[in-house]
C-alpha cells in the first residue's frame, strides 16, 4: 500500500518468531498456474503477504520444486501435476464457479498444500483465505478447506457523483474514481480492488445510483455540469474499461447506475416509454455497445420514479414493463439489470409503498432482471423491520440492499458497527415458504440473486472516515459470502488482522464493536421502534447527522395522549403485508418485540410495559443509557492508549469525544420532545421541565 492510506485488513504483520516455523516451512515456495490477468494479482498477493509475515522472500516455480519437502501450489485442476494426481478433478468442477478448496496433500513424497478452483477468481478468493489463515495464527498443517459463497452477486453501491467526484451519504471525503484523470488509473484503485477481492465482493457500481447532478452539493464538490448519466457516452465507457481492467484482475466486475431518461437525453429521443420500438432498439444497442468494449460488464442498477429520477410512471407503464426493457437488452449477454425497489412518493405511510408498487407484479419481471430491496421498509434507519416484500415476490430474482456508510448510525463519525443489524436482516423468517424461511435463505435460493450494499469508502487515509468503520465493509463482504457466520466471529478476525494478534487489544475492539448497535438505536431513537427523528439540514454534513424530531412529526406519531404510528392492519396496513403468524405477532402489541412496539403501535404515553414501566418512562431511560453505553466505549478505547499505535489511536479516540457529544445533543433533544408533547415528568428527575 501507498503509505498516504491506511492498508486495513491486508496488514500482513510479522508473524511471532516463535510461530513462524511452520508456516515458513510450508509457504517458502510456490507453484503457480500463469496465463489469467487474476493470477498475475495471486503472484503478486502471495508475495505481499507472505514476505511482509513471513520475514522472508517467496521462491516462485515454474515447475513443482522437487528439491523441497514441501510448497504451495495454485491452480486449475488437471493443469497442474500435484494437483490432478491428488484432488478429484470433478469435485472441483462441481463447485460454484466462486468456490475453491484448500487441501494439504502427499505428492511423491512431497507435502503440498494446494489452493484449486474452477474458475480465476475462485484462485483469487483461495490465495486470500489462505493468507487469512496465516494472519489469524491459524494451523496450516493438516488443511481440508471447501468453499462456496451462499450468495452469487456480492455488490458494493457507491453513490459516488463522478466528475464532481463527491459521494452522496459519503463521510470519507471524496470520490476515490477519479473520472477526469482516467483511463489514467490510479493505483488506489489496486488495493481498493484487493481489499474488495480478499472478502469475496464480486461487483462495484462505480456511480450514484441519481445520476443526475447533485441536488445536494457536499462540502467535497469539485463543481462540474457533468453528471453520472453521461458515463453511457462512448468516451466514459472506455474510461470504464480503464476502471474495469484494474477490478478484473481481481475477479470483480464493474457495472453502472443508468439513468431511465437515457434514450432521451443521450440518444436524441423523444421518450423513454418501454413500450416504444426505437427506445428498445437504443437500449439493446448501447448494451451491446457496452460489451465490445468491455466484455465482462456485469450490468446496470437502476433507480427510477424514486425522489425526482425518471421512470416508467413518466408513461403510465409498470415498474416490470419499465425494468423489462432494459433486462432484454441483456439477453444473450452474461449481465443483468439491478432495478430498486426504493419507491414513495406523497403517501400516509412510507412503510407500505415498496410493496404496493412491487407485490402485485410478481413473476412479471424478466428473467434478467433483479429486485433490488432496502432491508427496511423507510430507508436504513438505525432499526427498522424487515421490508415485507422478501416474503411476497415468489417468482422474481431478489436482492438485499444493505448501507455501509453510516447516514443514519453516526456517519463517518461514530463507531456503529451495522454487523449485528445485517445478522437480524439476513436471520429474520419472512415464511415465504412456511416457517424457516429467512432472508438470507430467500436470497441464495437463485443464481440472479444476491446482496448489494451502499459503499462507505473514500479519499480519506482510513478509506472509511474512522478506523473501526473499515470493519462494515469487511463484515458486509463476510456476510454476503456465508450469512451462517456470527458477528462475533467476523468482528473478532477483522479486528485480528486489522489491530494486530494482541488478545487485550482484538477482545475490546470486538466489545467496542458488538455493543456499539444498541447504544446507536438508544440515543437515537429511545429504543421502543421510533425512528426519522433527525434534522434535514442544508449542509450535506449535519444533513440527517443532528437531531430534528419536530421535522418529520408523522414518522413519530407523538400526540398528547401518545406516541407510535399505527402499522396495524387495522392502521396504515404495514403489518398485513407479512405472511402470518407475523401479522398477527406485530399487530398485537402484546407479542410485537418490544423494540418495534412503537413501529407498529400507537401506545399511551403510560401504556405498560412487560417490565411495568411505561412506554415514556422507557424513552427517557433508553436515550440516558445510550449516553452512558457510549460512554463505556469511550473507556474501552481509551484503555487501548499505548497499546494500538498512537497514530490510529488518537484517530478514534477524538471520534469517540465526538461522538459522546453528539449522543448527549439526541438524548437531550428527544426527551425535551417526548415531555413537550406528554407532559410527563421523568420519575429519575433528569429531564428538564419547560
Ligand atoms: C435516502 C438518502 C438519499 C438516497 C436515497 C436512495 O433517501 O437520503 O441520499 O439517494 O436514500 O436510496 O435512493
Amino acid at each position: 500500500f501507498d503509505t498516504t492510506y491506511d492498508d486495513c485488513w491486508l496488514r500482513y504483520e510479522r508473524v511471532d518468531d516463535s510461530k513462524l516455523a511452520p508456516y515458513r516451512e510450508r509457504l517458502s515456495h510456490a507453484y503457480v498456474s500463469e496465463g489469467a490477468p487474476e493470477l498475475g494479482a495471486v503472484r503478486a498477493e502471495l508475495r505481499r503477504g507472505l514476505e511482509g509475515m513471513l520475514g522472508r522472500e517467496l521462491h516462485l516455480w515454474q515447475h513443482p520444486p522437487r528439491s523441497v519437502d514441501s510448497f504451495l501450489v495454485i491452480g486449475h485442476p488437471e493443469e497442474m501435476r500435484p494437483i490432478h494426481q491428488t484432488i478429484d478433478p470433478d469435485e472441483v468442477w462441481d463447485l460454484h464457479e466462486d468456490g475453491y478448496v484448500i487441501r494439504t496433500v502427499e505428492w511423491e513424497g512431497h507435502e503440498c498444500t494446494v489452493v484449486t478452483a474452477p474458475s480465476d477468481r475462485g484462485l483469487v478468493y483461495g490465495t486470500f483465505h489462505l493468507l487469512r489463515r496465516v494472519a489469524l495464527g491459524e494451523p496450516i498443517d493438516d488443511l481440508d478447506v471447501v468453499e462456496e459463497p451462499a450468495n452469487n452477486s456480492r455488490i458494493i453501491n457507491h453513490w459516488d457523483n463522478p466528475f464532481r467526484r463527491s459521494v452522496e451519504r459519503g463521510y470519507a471525503g471524496q470520490s476515490i474514481f477519479d473520472w477526469e484523470r482516467l483511463p489514467d488509473v490510479r493505483e488506489r484503485y489496486y488495493d481498493y480492488a484487493r481489499l474488495l477481492a480478499s472478502v469475496g465482493i464480486n461487483g462495484v457500481v462505480p456511480n450514484n445510483v441519481n445520476t443526475g447532478i447533485p441536488s445536494r452539493p457536499t462540502a467535497n464538490d469539485a463543481v462540474s455540469e457533468r453528471a453520472g448519466w453521461q458515463l453511457l457516452e462512448r468516451d466514459n465507457l472506455e474510461k470504464l474499461e480503464a476502471l474495469a481492467s484494474v477490478f478484473r484482475r481481481y475477479g470483480i466486475r464493474i457495472y453502472l447506475s443508468v439513468n431511465y431518461a437515457a434514450p432521451i437525453k443521450l440518444g436524441g429521443l423523444e421518450t423513454a416509454d418501454p413500450h416504444d420500438s426505437e427506445v428498445r432498439q437504443w437500449w439493446q444497442d448501447k448494451v451491446d455497445e457496452i460489451y465490445e468494449i468491455i466484455p465482462d460488464f456485469g450490468g446496470f442498477l437502476v433507480k427510477a420514479d424514486s425522489e425526482g429520477q425518471p421512470g416508467p410512471y413518466d408513461y403510465d407503464r409498470s415498474h416490470a414493463e419499465g425494468a423489462n426493457v432494459l433486462g432484454e437488452a441483456f439477453e444473450g449477454h452474461d449481465g443483468r439489470v439491478w432495478w430498486r425497489a426504493f419507491v414513495y412518493s406523497e403517501h400516509d405511510d412510507r412503510a407500505v409503498q415498496a410493496y404496493e408498487a412491487f407485490e402485485h407484479i410478481d413473476g412479471e419481471f424478466h428473467d434478467k432482471v433483479t429486485v433490488q430491496i432496502k432491508n427496511g421498509p423507510i430507508d436504513f434507519q438505525q432499526r427498522e423491520p424487515v421490508s415485507t416484500l422478501f416474503g411476497a415476490m415468489p417468482e422474481t430474482n431478489l436482492g438485499c440492499e444493505l448501507q455501509l456508510t453510516g447516514e443514519y448510525t453516526g456517519q463517518g463519525v461514530h463507531a456503529t458497527s451495522h454487523i449485528p443489524m445485517w445478522k437480524e436482516v439476513l436471520e429474520f423468517d419472512t415464511y415465504a415458504d412456511g416457517e424457516g424461511t429467512p432472508v438470507k435463505d430467500v436470497l441464495a435460493e437463485r443464481d440472479g440473486q444476491g446482496i448489494a450494499g451502499v459503499g462507505i469508502v473514500g479519499e480519506d487515509p482510513s478509506w472509511t472516515g474512522n478506523h473501526l468503520l473499515q470493519s462494515n465493509l469487511y463484515g458486509f463482504a463476510r456476510l454476503c459470502w456465508d450469512p451462517d457466520l456470527e458477528s462475533e466471529t467476523i468482528i473478532e478476525e477483522w479486528a485480528r488482522q486489522t489491530f494486530g494478534r494482541d488478545e487485550e487489544v482484538v477482545d475490546t475492539v470486538s466489545e467496542i464493536l458488538l455493543d456499539s448497535w444498541q447504544a446507536c438505536i438508544d440515543y437515537h431513537t429511545g429504543g421502543l421502534g421510533l425512528m426519522h427523528m433527525m434534522y434535514n439540514g442544508e449542509e450535506a454534513l449535519e444533513n440527517h447527522y443532528d437531531p430534528g424530531p419536530e421535522e418529520w412529526p408523522e414518522y413519530i406519531g407523538a400526540t398528547a395522549d401518545g406516541i407510535g404510528v399505527d402499522r396495524t392492519s387495522e392502521g396504515s396496513g404495514y403489518a398485513a403485508q407479512y405472511r402470518d403468524p407475523i401479522t398477527e405477532r406485530y399487530d398485537d402489541p402484546e407479542t410485537c418485540p418490544e423494540e418495534l412496539l412503537l413501529f407498529f403501535h400507537h401506545l399511551p404515553w403510560e401504556y405498560e410495559l412487560e417490565d411495568g414501566r411505561t412506554v415514556i418512562q422507557t424513552l427517557y431511560d433508553n436515550c440516558y443509557a445510550g449516553v452512558e453505553e457510549v460512554r463505556e466505549l469511550r473507556a474501552k478505547w481509551e484503555s487501548l492508549e499505548g497499546v494500538v499505535d498512537e497514530r490510529r489511536h488518537r484517530h478514534v479516540a477524538e471520534r469517540f469525544d465526538e461522538h459522546v457529544l453528539q449522543a448527549r445533543r439526541w438524548r437531550d433533544r428527544l426527551c425535551e420532545y417526548f415531555y413537550e408533547h406528554s407532559g410527563v415528568p421523568d420519575e429519575k428527575g433528569r429531564v428538564p421541565q419547560a
